[in-house]
């Protein structure tokens, strides 16, 4: 019996040798185990292996441009980590952003591609942080939109990524930037001021309800000063932005609705909460016209379709409904299987949970 088990014993050990030296030969070689086709051998060794990117940005301002690159991004890979840049990077390169630090982390964390951020990115991609970022944070690729990123002195801020082949490109949102939304900002301040004795038809022409007037120079302004946003989102863009999944039979559903106009970290904030009281969060953004109304004239500074996508980039939200009532119809709980609506503590009507 005896002399069974010890035989057993000494042939199990040479058949695990002869698999671990198998193993180590092919692994060593980067050849499949026999019998596994490459392609296969491929797959299963990418799966163990997540692709992972690397974007880097200002994200000043955060808006649907920045949130569709993210998107982009992530869409190469499996896995997206951000590099939020410095305020004093932005300084040295660009001028002082004008959202710090702290609330730009909080809105690159809240897009819903972002899998990690890292905090006090450099603008540029050195040697130094892209052998960190290979090394330590294992990444696979460096990208960015293909808008050209020069530094003070004339070079490209990618120059040394492209070079180790490792960068690529993606395709960068036409129609917003930062500094598009500070002189929409701006434009807004200076005509409040002088034109609050005036009937404010000027005003109501400067953003996106206002079609008696086309936009003069095809992207950023006019002579004139009036600012008309007249971003129109396709089907598919709402399709990429969206989660595609409704509500469970049991969901416990929360409803807020608001402007979200310049979609900022209080917004996260207040959709993070919401989320938490129920199992689905269905976000109403208002149309522009009841914004207008409700707000003044020289509000709301982004459209409703651009502030639906801001919402909906954000990882808290389940679905938007793009244009909801002012008020909340009985008809509507029902419709959508409401069971809680909620609303920050400057709600307008004290009928509503306050936070
Ligand atoms: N990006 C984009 N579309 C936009 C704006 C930015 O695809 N309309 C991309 C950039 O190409 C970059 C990333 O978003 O890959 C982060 O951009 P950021 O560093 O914030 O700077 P800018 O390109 O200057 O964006 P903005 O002008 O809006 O500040």
């Amino acid at each position: 019996m005896n002399k069974i088990s010890s035989t057993t014993l000494i042939g199990g050990a040479v058949v695990v040798a002869m698999a671990v030296g198998l193993y180590l030969g092919v692994a060593k070689r980067g050849l499949p185990p026999e019998g596994l086709g490459m392609g296969l051998w491929r797959k299963i060794k990418r799966k163990k292996k997540p692709l992972r990117v690397y974007m880097d940005g200002c994200f000043d301002m955060m808006h649907y441009g920045h949130c569709n690159a993210l998107r982009q991004a992530r869409a190469v890979g499996d896995q997206l980590v951000v590099g939020v840049v410095s305020d004093a990077e932005i300084i040295a390169n660009k001028g002082p952003p004008v959202t710090p630090m702290h609330e730009r982390m909080i809105m690159v964390k809240a897009v819903k591609w972002v899998d990690e951020v890292i905090s006090d990115a450099p603008y540029a991609i050195t040697e130094d942080f892209m052998k960190k970022l290979f090394d330590e944070y294992k990444m696979d690729y460096i990208i960015h939109g293909d808008d050209p990123c020069v530094l003070p002195d004339g070079t490209d801020a990618y120059a040394v990524a492209k070079k180790a082949g490792r960068f690529k490109q993606i395709k960068r949102t036409e129609g917003i930037s930062s500094t598009d939304i500070v002189g929409r900002m701006l434009l807004c301040v200076r005509e409040r001021s002088v034109s609050d004795s005036h009937n404010h038809s000027s005003l109501q022409r400067q953003f996106s309800h206002g079609h008696s007037q086309k936009f003069e120079d095809g992207g950023s302004g006019s002579r004139s000063g009036t600012r008309v946003s007249h971003f129109l989102p396709t089907s598919r863009r709402i399709v990429q932005f969206s989660n595609g999944k409704g509500p469970g039979p049991n969901a416990h559903i929360v409803y807020i609705d608001g402007a979200f106009d310049l979609f900022h970290a209080g917004h996260v904030e207040i959709l993070r909460v919401a989320r938490e009281l129920g199992d689905f969060l269905l976000v109403g953004t208002h149309n522009d016209q009841t914004i207008s109304a409700k707000r003044g004239t020289h509000r709301p500074i982004m459209n409703l379709h651009e502030r639906s996508l801001s919402v909906l980039a954000c990882r808290y939200v389940d679905e938007v409904i793009i244009g909801a009532p002012w008020e909340v119809s009985k008809d509507m709980i029902t419709t959508f299987n409401i069971s809680l609506v909620v609303h920050g503590t400057v709600a307008e009507s004290s009928d509503f949970q306050k936070f």
